[in-house]
């Protein structure tokens, strides 16, 4: 395939050199002179591991060159890959000048070209950049459509500085957004020899998936220094608590508890996280991102109401009642605070939970009920088709397996507002489905 790659830093150098070494023919595309007389030359202009002897062997073999001539390089490749910069805005928004100015450039010389083009995004773009903006402006610049000689995907890089060769040669897999229906058959054939599983989405996801992994690793990244800073001031090894902590990969370094739903509760995790910051609190140590956990909980309980509240006050049914699904606790359980909270504001409310059975409950149960929610007993029903009855609108919180196909058959024309993200739901014909965080 012949490539050419816009913006010769980081990401597109990387580029270039691994890409001459899959097979392909690659020219870097630049603005700044000194980068494209450098790259000519067959030296890399940034320092990572092992690119000098890449772009040095890829120029040598005659498999990459570069170009200022944007025309020349779009008209003697298939594919352009995008990886111009996407630096932050003073109001902290992505400044995605570059970004267009190149698919101006590169969509006036396709206008030009008589085969069809490939634009393929690697910078880093905020999610709908494609679809509000940068597909919009190729169009308009080519005279073409997406589709009709002119394309267009998504391809984040997930290149670490200093690993970054590595990185590419082995990345943990290849995503690629595309429009509906297309299967990037030209992306999957330029990272054929590249093994590792190839992903691809609808743009946006591509997009956003780029940008939450960053979001992410910023995440860790604080968790452990916090956590770290706690745990030494207390005494204790925290890098060898976090290694330890990294070797479960079942619960700690994996899925769970990383899909969007409802808030968490129960009898663990509110109350370790403030024990936990009170071990901060003792040490007058400042812990910004942990101490916002309990209050950010908050604000999804208070958006679900929200929701429910943008319906007017209609009758409410709760599917859900203990923390989750398949256990009786009640202790700290997010839906008694929701189902108070609708209370509160005078809901007329139905609550179901097959696990939590007024007349049994007992010991801190029945304790929690009563401090909590007093009115309980009379909420609670016995079966979804009577929780539904009479309501407009259900908050589905969990619902046992046993209980879905009752719960199906009895929604009507509701407005359902999803906090487990049941698939079936979304599917389920004349409701009006919401989800709460998707
Ligand atoms: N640096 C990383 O580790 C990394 C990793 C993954 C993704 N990204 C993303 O990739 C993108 C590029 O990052 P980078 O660090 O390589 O940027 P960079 O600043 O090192 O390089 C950008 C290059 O684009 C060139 N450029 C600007 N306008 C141009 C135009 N119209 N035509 C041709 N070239 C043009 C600049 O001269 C510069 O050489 C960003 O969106 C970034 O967020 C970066």
């Amino acid at each position: 395939m012949r490539i050419s790659v816009f913006g010769i830093g980081y990401v597109g150098v990387v580029s270039c050199g691994c890409l001459a070494e899959l097979g392909h023919e690659v020219v870097g595309v630049d603005v700044s002179p000194a980068k494209i007389a450098m790259l000519r030359s067959g030296r890399s202009p940034i320092v990572e591991e092992a690119i000098d002897t890449l772009i040095a062997g890829a120029v040598q073999q005659g498999r990459l060159t570069a170009t200022g001539d944007v025309a020349a390089a779009v008209h003697g490749t298939e594919v352009s890959f995008i990886s111009v910069g996407t630096p932050s805005a003073a109001d902290g928004s992505v400044a995605l000048g570059y970004v267009e100015g190149v698919i101006k450039q590169i969509g006036a010389a396709i206008r030009s070209k008589t085969g069809a083009h490939t634009v393929v995004m690697r910078s880093t773009v905020p999610p709908g950049t494609a679809e509000d903006r940068i597909i919009p402006l190729l169009e308009d610049a080519s005279g073409r459509r997406l589709g009709d000689g002119v394309s267009y995907y998504s391809n984040p890089e997930f290149l670490r500085e200093g690993s970054s060769v590595r990185d590419f040669r082995a990345p943990p897999f290849t995503l690629i957004g595309a429009p509906a229906g297309d299967d990037a058959a030209i992306l999957r054939e330029i990272y054929a020899a590249i093994d590792a599983p190839v992903h691809v989405a609808p743009i946006r996801v591509a997009e956003s998936v780029k940008h939450i992994s960053n979001v992410f690793h910023a995440v860790k990244l604080t968790f452990a220094n916090e956590v770290g800073a706690i745990l030494a001031a207390h005494g204790v090894d925290a890098r060898e608590a976090l290694r330890l902590l990294c070797e479960d990969r079942v619960l700690n370094i994996s899925p769970a508890y990383l899909r969007p739903g409802f808030a968490f509760g129960g009898s663990c995790l509110p109350k370790d996280v403030r024990s936990f910051l009170s071990l901060a609190d003792q040490k007058n140590l400042s812990a910004p991102m942990l101490k916002n956990l309990l209050p950010a909980n908050t604000a999804i309980i208070d958006r679900t109401f929200q929701a429910v509240a943008r319906h007017g006050r209609q009758p409410v049914a709760l599917f859900g009642l203990a923390f989750k699904q398949g256990t009786d606790d009640l202790r700290e359980s997010p839906f008694v605070l929701l189902a108070e909270k609708l209370l509160g504001k005078g809901y007329d409310l139905r609550i179901y939970d097959r696990f939590v059975q007024v007349a049994t409950l007992m010991g801190s149960n029945r304790a929690y009920i009563d401090q909590e929610i007093p009115h309980l007993e009379r909420l609670m029903v016995v079966s979804p088709e009577a929780a539904l009855s009479g309501t407009k609108v259900a908050v589905i919180g969990h619902v046992a397996p046993e209980d879905r196909p009752a719960l199906m058959a009895a929604l009507k024309d509701h407005t359902v507002i999803d906090l487990a993200g049941i698939a079936d739901l979304r599917a389920h014909p004349g409701i009006t489905y919401e989800g709460l965080c998707w």
